[in-house]
């Protein structure tokens, strides 16, 4: 089968999407599958990669799509992608038989490529339009949650003009909450315009970060507590889907939270798995992750996120539909110590897709 790996995309986790394609791109079987690798980049134009491209973070500098100068469009219908070279007259490079989007964000995990796959017929890696849409956004994912007796922390949600016509209300609804709180972008990832704020000063400016990614905030309450996280895969038979051991994780020094350079620079988080709680905690998180799974509708592989409270709580953080997918992210990792190594875990997906 043909497999386009698309990595890139128009948002902020441009660079952390073609982290996880290089993982991909090096661990996908090539005696299996015919590989064709392309680049969304920041611009929204999809090229096919660049032999120039680059991977990696390298001397601190993120990776972006490099422009090879061969555009590709999906043809809807029959799922051939038709490439064209500046000047020349586009040529149909063949049928894809499945696209695995190695990406995250707005644009990319949010249901609109999703969307534009179906429109194309044509399959891909990972949760459909309505999960994905769900998922991206912190706001309906909470709802959702909350409607399947899933444990979420307290929240509140700012909409653009709450913010500017009714934002004494809004304020105090977010002290009642009480400090410190959390505020994020409603549809965003990577922890990305995320701060945490410990008085009203810092939360107005706390809002206005998180809104240059999203017109949409939301605000949690700070929850004390261990942050352990666990996959879920889908099953490849009629089983139903899987937990992969749960991992803690560590961040270095200096970070108030679990921020994107903890996340992706070298060494500045670590990950014990198994998270070393009690045997029957690990039992109940497992349970609650396969359970947001299957309240989202999620397909393929998500990773979901909980704290672990001193008094024995597990909230439920989020959940993710498109985790983090270098080898070395969490969500690999935890299926690598439940015994699926990472190019099984990237043929499992595959073949979930083509099924
Ligand atoms: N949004 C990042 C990729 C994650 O959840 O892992
Ligand atoms: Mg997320």
């Amino acid at each position: 089968p043909r497999v386009a790996v698309v990595f890139g995309g128009r948002n902020s986790e441009h660079a952390v999407s073609i982290m996880g394609a290089g993982s991909v791109l090096e661990a996908i079987d090539r005696s299996k599958y015919d590989v064709v690798p392309v680049g969304i980049a920041q611009d929204g134009r999809w090229v096919i990669a660049s032999d120039m491209q680059r991977f990696a973070i390298e001397d601190g500098v993120l990776p972006a799509v490099v422009d090879s100068g061969a555009e590709v469009a999906l043809r809807a219908g029959d799922a051939s992608l038709v490439v064209s070279e500046p000047g020349a007259v586009p040529a149909v490079l063949g049928q894809v038989d499945v696209v695995f989007p190695v990406m995250h964000g707005p644009f990319a995990e949010d249901g609109t490529i999703q969307g534009l796959l179906e429109m194309a017929g044509v399959r891909y890696v990972g949760s459909g339009v309505l999960a994905s849409a769900v998922g991206m956004d912190k706001a309906y994912m909470k709802l959702v949650l909350a409607a399947a007796g899933l444990p979420i922390g307290k929240y509140v949600v700012i909409r653009e003009r709450d913010w500017r016509v009714d934002r004494a209300r809004v304020l105090k609804e977010i002290e009642d909450l009480g400090w410190p709180v959390f505020v994020k972008p409603s549809r965003a990832g990577s922890s990305q315009g995320i701060s945490k704020a410990h008085d009203l000063a810092e939360l107005e400016a706390a809002v206005e970060a998180a809104r240059l990614h999203d017109p949409k905030v939301l605000v949690e309450a700070a929850i004390v507590g261990r942050e352990v996280e666990c996959a879920v895969l889908e099953s490849l038979d009629d089983a139903p889907a899987a937990a992969s051991v749960p991992g803690e994780v560590l961040v270095a020094d200096g970070h108030t939270f679990f921020d994107f350079a903890a996340k992706y620079y070298p060494n500045e988080m670590s990950l014990t798995v198994p998270a070393d709680i009690p045997a029957e905690v690990a039992e109940e998180l497992r349970g609650l992750a396969v359970r947001a799974f299957e309240a989202l509708g999620c397909e393929g592989l998500s990773r979901v996120d909980f704290f672990y409270t001193p008094e024995g709580q597990l909230v439920l953080n989020e959940i993710n539909t498109m985790p983090g997918f270098t080898s070395l992210s969490v969500a690999p990792q935890l299926w690598g110590a439940t015994g699926l190594p990472y190019a099984e875990l990237v043929d499992r997906l595959i073949e979930l897709a083509l099924r």
